[in-house]
């Protein structure tokens, strides 16, 4: 199995085409249980796989987030989270529940990048030593808090988090930029010199190239992560040399049509995710061998 843009593309086309996945609207629970039961199914039939919405959030609204978890088969107790947001937002709606906000790039470029690298790694018979959860955060346009609920919860539970990855608008590249960034603040270092350690070994041999840059505040659920004490990083598109992200975000006008009907730059961050649960979660032998053949083909790996 490869990364494959169009599976990207799908998802994406599918979660944008909610009225809105705004987290107090009705669209905002049927999207996340959308989540949930794609997820579910592309773990069926395996045993150390299950999906779950998470409702510990007192202030979602009625918006569950959504958790796949694939348990370690040597190191359970310790935990790899990959996470997206998937909520949207317009942001001159004033919270209107019938607003408007596709969200194909915030975030559910993310959430679609995170489908298809549980597609794969499920997919190849993939199992990881340690213990990953896959997540997809309710209200994180609000206040980041559905991972903030999560992130205590875990720190309350006395859960051994190993490392965070956010994927927080993937899908938007525009101009003479690098394909590939790295968040410089409210992360953690020695993760994000890991991730960029990862890019080298994985990504620039296919020609790709990074750069890194601060939001300037907690740009996203990474940071319910930072201040609950957990090792965390967040990654994202380059934008353009104008501006650090998509610029229609939070409008009508954030849509696939508006960046290039592609999902192609989000299949760099799938194919980087891969590294990041393979390498972090740690790899059984002979699976690994089948969850890296088959997404870095061309490097030759
Ligand atoms: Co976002």
């Amino acid at each position: 199995m490869q990364v494959d843009d169009l599976a990207i593309y799908r998802t994406i086309e599918h979660l944008s085409s909610y009225r809105n996945r705004y987290y107090a609207s009705s669209y905002g629970r049927e999207s996340a249980e959308w989540i949930r039961d794609t997820w579910a199914a592309l773990g069926a039939g395996r045993d150390d796989v299950s999906a779950e919405l998470f409702t510990g959030c007192t202030t979602c609204s009625t918006q569950p987030s959504v958790i796949l978890t694939v348990t370690g088969s040597e190191l359970p107790d310790e935990v790899v989270v990959v996470g997206a947001h998937l909520d949207s937002i317009n942001g001159s709606a004033q919270g209107n529940l019938e607003q408007i906000a596709p969200g194909a790039d915030d975030d559910a470029s993310g959430i679609a990048t995170i489908t298809e690298i549980v597609r794969i790694a499920l997919g190849s018979g993939w199992r990881p030593q340690r213990t990953i959860k896959f997540m997809g955060y309710a209200a994180e346009e609000v206040g980041l808090r559905g991972s903030n609920a999560i992130a205590r919860r875990f720190a309350t539970d006395g859960v051994e988090v190993v490392g965070v990855l956010q994927l927080d608008m993937t899908n938007y590249r525009s101009g003479d930029v690098a394909d590939f960034k790295i968040i410089s603040d409210f992360s953690n270092a020695d993760l994000r010199s890991f991730v960029g350690e990862l890019f080298d070994t994985y990504l620039l041999p296919l020609g790709l190239s990074r750069m890194s840059q601060a939001c300037n505040y907690g740009c996203s659920d990474h940071a319910s992560w930072t201040s609950a004490g957990f090792p965390a990083v967040m990654v994202a598109e380059p934008g353009s040399p104008q501006a650090p992200f998509f610029p229609r975000l939070h409008t009508t006008g954030d849509t696939l049509a508006n960046m290039g009907d592609s999902a192609a730059n989000s299949a760099k961050f799938a194919r980087f995710g891969l590294a990041f649960i393979g390498e972090l979660a740690k790899t059984s032998a002979a699976a690994g061998d089948r969850i890296f053949g088959d997404g870095f083909e061309a490097a030759g790996r």
